[in-house]
């Protein structure tokens, strides 16, 4: 085992930061073992740097990150400061000076992936970020690495773990958004401002940085369609187990029938209770792979919190300090199937949508004219009436999500129809 150390700086000690650091010193001996060097921590940036960090020593700290990625002698940068910047310019320098990267960074790689491989590869350095989706499950690596000789079709996972708790807890309780929400924030599942989470901005992040490694092309965060949960309702709970489902917010990367584009995006969907995300609780984060020659794979596990988040930056290092010590790079950037990316209105799927009408003959057959007219196919219709109104139930066959959206449109131009009272997607069948 070679005796002088790989050199780490630690970008960010908080909730991931911290962690990593204490298990880079409480297993030194095994990682060494296990890359056949030792690593050193050689520094760790900070923003306050007064503040007591249990287990670091206070001279390794600073507040200046750029001094530190600029040392020269680093030869591992492990970003987990998070936000745009300083984080990306700090990688980009870190890449100049001649270190690797390892990054938990999600919202800077969906962004900007494309940008940050190519200094990479510009500088023959590594960058790795497993831990920037789903924490601690091992995804990244085995879409990149273990499924590179199979084709994969589809990504339909659950990804951010502050929404499942909150969904969870109004399916199991009957329990209103709000509360739920509250709840979470209690907890200490939701952060103080949840818009991140709740609008589904965490989980498209996550979605662009799987459709683009698991179909080979680059997908940004703007190319991903992103609808929050907000608006789901104790109602739209009812409605979904009356039809043997409950409700996910799911993150769903597919590649199209004909193969030539693909799609992505975050929504809430009904789900069947039968198909293996719906059991996924709490605060837990599980995707389902659909591959050609894997048929279908499913990873679960927490997909946040400082110790498991903590594994995956670990794990990346251990690979990343490997490849140094071996003078090679794991693999980069795979985008040379450049699959362009379809808008929501080319998704197929199925729908739920409720509808609030007047209770008197014929009604039916005019929303059923609607459907059929625009081209959407009905599978179920559930009619409820009493004092002169009623609400009409209508389950859709597989149709494009612009076919519905025209449905919708002439629907609620009809006299006869108050109101739609919600869409929702079913998915997992
Ligand atoms: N938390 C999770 O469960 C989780 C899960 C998956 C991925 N991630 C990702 O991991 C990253 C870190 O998340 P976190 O939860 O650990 O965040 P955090 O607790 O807020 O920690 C951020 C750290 O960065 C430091 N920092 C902020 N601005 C800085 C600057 N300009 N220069 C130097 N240091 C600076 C902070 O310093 P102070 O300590 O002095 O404030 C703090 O130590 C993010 O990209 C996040 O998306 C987090």
């Amino acid at each position: 085992m070679r005796t002088r150390p790989l050199k780490v700086a630690l970008l960010g000690c908080g909730v991931v930061g911290s962690e990593v650091a204490r298990i880079m010193t409480t297993h030194a001996d095994d990682l060494a073992a296990r890359i056949g060097a030792p690593v050193e921590l050689a520094g760790v940036a900070v923003r306050r740097p007064s503040k007591v960090r249990e287990g670091i020593d206070p001279s390794l700290v600073t507040t200046d990150a750029t001094a530190l990625v600029k040392r020269g002698d680093i030869d591992v940068v492990v970003e987990v400061i998070g936000g745009i910047e300083p984080a990306r310019t700090l990688i980009t320098t870190a890449f100049e000076y001649g270190a690797s990267v390892v990054s938990a960074n999600k919202a800077l790689l969906a962004q900007d992936g494309a940008a940050l491989h190519a200094a990479a590869e510009d500088h023959d350095a590594d960058l790795y970020y497993e831990a920037a989706v789903a924490g601690a499950i091992p995804l990244i690596r085995p879409l990149r690495e273990s499924l590179a000789g199979d084709k994969v079709n589809r990504v339909l996972g659950i990804v951010n773990g502050t929404t499942n708790f909150i969904l969870d807890k109004m399916d199991t309780t009957g329990a209103g958004y709000q509360e739920a929400l509250d709840e979470a924030t209690a907890l200490g599942y939701a952060e103080a401002d949840p818009t991140a989470d709740v609008e589904g901005f965490d989980a498209a992040a996550k979605a662009a940085i799987l459709a683009g490694i698991a179909f080979h092309s680059r997908v940004r965060l703007d190319d991903v369609y992103r609808e929050g949960m907000t608006e789901v309702t104790a109602a739209d709970f009812a409605s979904a187990k009356e039809m043997g489902c409950t409700i996910k917010l799911l993150a769903i990367c597919e590649r199209a029938e004909d193969g030539e584009s693909v799609t992505a995006r975050v929504h809430p969907a009904m789900i069947p209770l039968t198909h293996p995300l719906a059991s996924v609780r709490g605060a837990y984060n599980a995707v389902f792979v659909e591959s050609d020659a894997s048929g279908q794979l499913m990873f679960y596990g927490p997909g946040a919190g400082g110790s498991p988040t903590a594994s995956a930056v670990l794990g990346d290092l251990v690979a990343v300090c490997r490849n140094r010590l071996n003078g090679a790079t794991g693999p980069g950037e795979s985008a040379y199937a450049a699959l362009p990316v379809s808008g929501m209105g080319e998704v197929v799927t199925r729908y739920h949508i409720s509808l609030d009408v007047a209770d008197k003959p014929g009604v039916l057959a005019q929303v059923a004219t609607v459907f059929a007219e625009h081209g959407v196919s009905i599978d179920t219709v559930r009619q409820q009436g009493k004092d002169g109104e009623a609400s009409l139930v209508v389950v859709t066959h597989r149709a494009s999500d612009a076919a519905l959206g025209g449905t919708v449109e002439a629907l609620r131009k009809l006299d006869t129809v108050r109101g739609v009272a919600s869409i929702m997607r079913v998915e997992g069948e």
